[in-house]
Order: structure tokens, then sequence, then C-alpha cells
């Protein structure tokens, strides 16, 4: 039984024989695919999505632990589904990027599809969120690496168009992978085309995909991993997603109105209002969060000062002592209130100033 990305598949045992994926509803179990994979030890199923089971194994030889997503039985004959495993192979293969997954081996063993993968020790993003472990006091460093990461593919040419929690993945000491280039596509070399590494039978998930995606697949370029950037960065700092009537991400987070104008523009229906590369989104929420730094540190010398000003006031005649307020304390009327700094109008988010990106 050959396992190498060149062989033909043959089915040298039946579905039967090792109770893989016999129909829609079966699992794929650990022992069946330590069985079919001898290379491998199989440890423990960590993962599943619509197209792929994964498993934490071991290889024998290597001793090296890997993922290893397995194509999901209800898909084993599909060729389209087939094909899309194949290529979301030689796309990692081609990416080469500590924010992006590696891969380690492709095979097709009879009807059995895998890829070995970098195995990545922790959560996804959904998890994460889902256990209340994202603050926005991290939003912003797993922001910078989803851009880094993001920036890496677009940069080979590749949009991932598949951008949500689950195909994030974090490890333990907070290191940050993207996970399924299962949707993605590439730009043609030498060509503003691009090709899709599959035939669009799945178009993503609702609320993530921007609009054109949905209307037209091959519409979506980077413009569409910046949109579902939008929605993800939203949602770890609201709790929830842009759907109906939502609330600012500002307000839900603390942090100034600037950064609900950063997200507004990613996220916008049009792509060409939205930014046209990460880069440019990234520079600029980096400054939308500096932002909340600076009320902060307004609202503390407004206090500072609100403080001395009430002990002038009622302490200090007290103490039959002309009250003088301290040289380098201002006066308390030439600080804006908290409250004024909180509700002021966002100002518009802009494109010209130097980049900050730290990739
Ligand atoms: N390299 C990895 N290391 C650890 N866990 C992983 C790895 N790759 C995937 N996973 C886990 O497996 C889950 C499913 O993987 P993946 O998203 O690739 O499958 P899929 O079937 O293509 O998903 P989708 O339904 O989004 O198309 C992920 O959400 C994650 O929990
Ligand atoms: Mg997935």
């Amino acid at each position: 039984m050959r396992e190498d990305m060149n062989n033909d598949r043959t089915r040298t045992l039946t579905d039967s024989q090792i109770n893989l994926g016999t129909h829609p509803d079966a699992g794929i179990t650990v022992e069946a695919v330590g069985q079919r994979l001898r290379q491998y030890e199989v440890i423990a199923a960590i993962g599943e999505g619509g197209i792929g089971c994964v498993f934490k194994a071991r290889h024998r030889v290597l001793n090296r632990s890997v993922a290893l997503k397995v194509l999901r039985g209800e898909w084993a004959d599909d060729p389209t589904f087939i094909e899309r495993f194949r290529r979301e192979a030689s796309t990692l293969a081609n990416l080469n990027h500590p924010g992006i997954v590696a891969i380690h081996d492709y095979g097709e063993s009879g009807d059995l599809c895998y890829i070995a993968m970098e195995l990545v020790d922790g959560s996804t993003l959904r998890q994460l969120m889902d256990a209340g472990e994202i603050t926005p006091g991290r939003v912003l460093a797993i922001a910078g690496d989803l851009c880094a990461a993001l920036s890496a593919a677009h940069k080979c040419g590749i949009v991932h168009r598949d951008i949500k929690p689950s195909n994030i993945v974090i490890d333990k000491q907070g290191r940050l992978k993207l996970v399924d280039f299962g949707l993605s596509k590439i730009r043609q070399p030498q060509s503003s085309e691009f090709t899709l590494t599959t035939p669009d039978t799945r178009l993503g998930t609702p609320v993530y995909v921007a609009p054109e995606q949905w209307k037209n697949p091959q519409l979506a370029d980077e413009r569409a991993d910046i949109f579902a950037l939008g929605v993800v960065i939203y949602e770890m700092l609201a709790g929830g997603k842009p759907i109906g009537n939502f609330p600012l991400a500002s307000a839900k987070a603390g942090l100034s109105p600037r950064v609900d104008a950063v997200l507004s523009k990613a996220m916008q229906n049009d792509p060409n209002l939205r930014y046209a590369s990460v880069e440019d989104f990234h520079r600029d929420l980096v400054r939308a969060f500096r932002k909340k730094s600076t009320v902060a540190r307004n609202s503390l010398i407004a206090a500072a000062a609100l403080v001395m000003a009430t002990a002038s006031a009622f302490i200090l005649p007290h103490i039959n002592a002309p009250a003088r307020r301290p040289a380098h304390i201002p006066a308390l009327t030439n600080f804006p209130s908290p409250q004024k700094i909180s509700t002021s109008p966002a100002a518009p988010v802009s494109d010209d100033a130097d980049s900050r990106c730290e990739y």
C-alpha cells in the first residue's frame, strides 16, 4: 500500500472491513485510521470540521507528533472533495510562515486521504472565546498575529476565504496558527486572475463571508479575508457576532470609538470601500487601540486634578494657609472630563500615515 502524493487511489480494503466512514453518519475512529496508516500511532481525535476529522498522532519512525487531517467518510468517494483536499495540501506546502500551520505529508491510502501537519497543542479561537479567555487586552496581539499570517499568504497570491475562529488555533504558549486552507484561492503568476483551489461547492461560513464571496466566490480577493478578519476581531471585542442591531465593539471593550471606525471600514459591503491590504488594516487598528491609553491617561489626570481641586476647596481653608495649586497641576477647567472624551465622535480613519506593521 503506497501512501504518497502520486499514487492512484486504490481500494485495498472495503469500507466495511475497516469501518471507515461507510455512510454520512459514520464516524472515522482512531482505530480505523490507525489500522489504515500504520506509519502513525493514532492517539486521539482532536477536531472535526465539515470536510475533515483531525487526530493527534505520532509518526513511528520520526517520533514526531502530528495532526492528521482525514477526509470525512461521506466525501471519500467525491472527486470534488478529494481534489479540494489535494489542493489544500499543496497550498500549505507552498506556504512557509510561523503563523501558518506547516504540512509534513500528504497521502492517499485506498479511499483514505490524509494530510499530516504540525500539531498545534492548544485550542481554537472559538474554544478560547467560548471559555471567556479572550480579554480585550489579548485582542491586539492576536489580531497582529492573524494579520501577519494573512499578509504572508496574500504575498504568495493566496486568499484563505474561510477565516473564522475555528480555523485559528492558538497553542499553550500563545502562538497562533492559521489552519484549513481548503477553500483558498491562488493568484496565477504574472496575472491578476485567481484560480480556485477547488470547485466552489461550499462557500464558507455565513457572517464571516464577504458579500461578494457569497454572490460569486471567484470575485473574492484579499479584501474578502479582510472582511472576515474584521468580523473575527469584532467578535473578540464585543463577545458576539455583528448581526442585526449589534453593539459597538468600543463600548463593549472599553476602547476608543476609533476602533469602531477601523472595524467598520474592514467590514464594508463594498470591497472597494474596505482596506486594500492587511497591512493598512493592521496599522490603523494599532493606532485605534493606542487611543485607549490616551483616553485612560487623560481620565486619570482629570481625576487627579479633581482630587486636588476638592482638597483646595474643602481642606486647605481649614488649616489657615493660602490654598495654592501646585504649579505642575493645571487648572481643572483645562481638562476634558472623562465623559466628554468617551462620547466624542470617532474621527475618520486616515490611510495616509506611516506604517507601523511589525512583520
Ligand atoms: N494542525 C492542527 N493542530 C491542532 N488542531 C487542529 C489542526 N488542524 C485542525 N485542527 C482542529 O481540527 C478542526 C477541524 O480542522 P479543519 O478546520 O482543517 O477541518 P475542516 O473540515 O476543513 O473544517 P471546515 O468545516 O471549517 O471546513 C479545527 O477547528 C481544529 O480544532
Ligand atoms: Mg475548519
